[in-house]
């Protein structure tokens, strides 16, 4: 009988003190990245792991003192660890050979260094495909898709024989995770060849995509293929979430825990929801003018300032009663449609 235990930890945005970038604008709580890491770590070693899966910006912004830090730290653990690269962990494509090198322990042995990407017989029933969605723009800025020779030598692996169950990790999202992601600031966070990724994907049987870098928890599923994209937020955003998944050969079932405290930050979930409030209204602000140009939502800042941490929990739950009925439609349309994205089990078999 199959059963497989394994965790997923996204977006670490590991920061050893002396690399914290000090600045207004940050966004993430990465002078807590290490403590909070260290506190999912303590909760995993209470249990029986098949391995850990890392989907993604495992440093603040790829520093070669912080990718040894981390690697430092994953060589300790007694379960196997598989990482893929995020946006902010290799800034072109010079530095692809370092990532491969330093996480070589780490699922990259199974990848040539100039590609990031590598399939792996995990166990005799589990396949784990890792997939490299850092493509580089004429201007040097990170985008996410996977490239043609990617996408054929995924077709060539999945005809080959394999474990019954693969499962793909890749670090951008591969499907929306709210109303108007496509658009504005959340183009950024899709991978631009997604629908095309689902349907090779499918065409082989696949079900099960693990994705990262939004910083949201959610589950997503493919009205056209059937394929689910388990978005999971980050350990430096609020609130702080990390998912336990097991398989029993036939339904893949997924809780969420958090961490809610760390000794440098006792009070940490109120913390980061009070941070989170101080630096997404103007994100969300913008992100609702484009959608609604002609109201003024300035009367709703209050009701406004947990909206963006909110969607980041998962399984938003958003009423609106007393604003007006055109933008409250419009706010509720972010309230969370099935699959859930905390608690959910998949069955999957054909
Ligand atoms: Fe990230
Ligand atoms: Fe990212």
């Amino acid at each position: 009988m199959v059963s497989f235990t394994f965790a997923i930890a996204s977006d670490l945005h590991i920061a050893v003190p002396e690399t914290v970038w000090e600045h207004p604008q940050r966004f993430h709580l990465v002078e807590f990245s290490i403590p909070v890491f260290e506190a999912v770590l303590a909760d995993l070693s209470t249990l029986s792991l098949d391995c850990l899966l890392i989907p993604g910006d495992l440093t603040q912004h790829g520093e070669l003192a912080n990718h040894q830090w981390l690697a430092h730290r994953l060589q300790q653990l007694p379960y196997p660890v598989y990482v893929i690269p995020g946006n902010h962990d290799v800034l072109n494509p010079a530095q692809w050979s370092d990532f491969a090198t330093i996480y070589a322990p780490f699922g990259l042995q199974h990848s040539r260094p100039e590609w990031l990407y590598y399939a792996v017989d995990v166990t005799p029933e589990i396949r784990l495909i890792a997939l490299n969605s850092n493509q580089y723009d004429d201007h040097g800025g990170v985008y996410g898709a996977v490239d043609d020779n990617q996408l054929a030598w995924l077709e060539r692996t999945l005809q080959q024989p394999a474990p019954p169950l693969t499962l793909v990790m890749i670090h951008h999202c591969v499907l929306e995770h709210f109303p108007g992601h496509q658009v504005g600031f959340g183009h950024r966070y899709l991978l631009h060849n997604g629908s095309r990724l689902c349907k090779l994907l499918r065409n082989y049987g696949v079900q099960v995509i693990f994705s990262g870098h939004l910083h949201v928890q959610d589950a997503a599923r493919c009205d056209r293929t059937g394929v689910y994209d388990i978005g999971t937020g980050s350990l430096v955003s609020y609130p702080h979430p990390y998912r336990l998944c097991h398989y029993d050969g036939r339904h893949l079932e997924m809780t969420t825990r958090h961490i809610t405290a760390v000794p440098e930050c006792p009070n940490l979930t109120e913390y980061a929801k009070e941070w989170m409030g101080d630096h997404s209204l103007p994100f969300v602000l913008k992100m609702l003018s484009r959608a609604l140009p002609d109201v003024d939502l300035s009367p709703w800042y209050p009701q406004l300032r947990y909206f963006w941490a909110t969607i980041a929990a998962g399984d938003a739950d958003f009423q609106f009663p007393e604003v007006p009925e055109q933008v409250r439609i419009y706010l509720e349309s972010f309230g969370d449609r099935p699959p859930a994205d905390n608690q959910l089990t998949l069955s999957l078999w054909n």
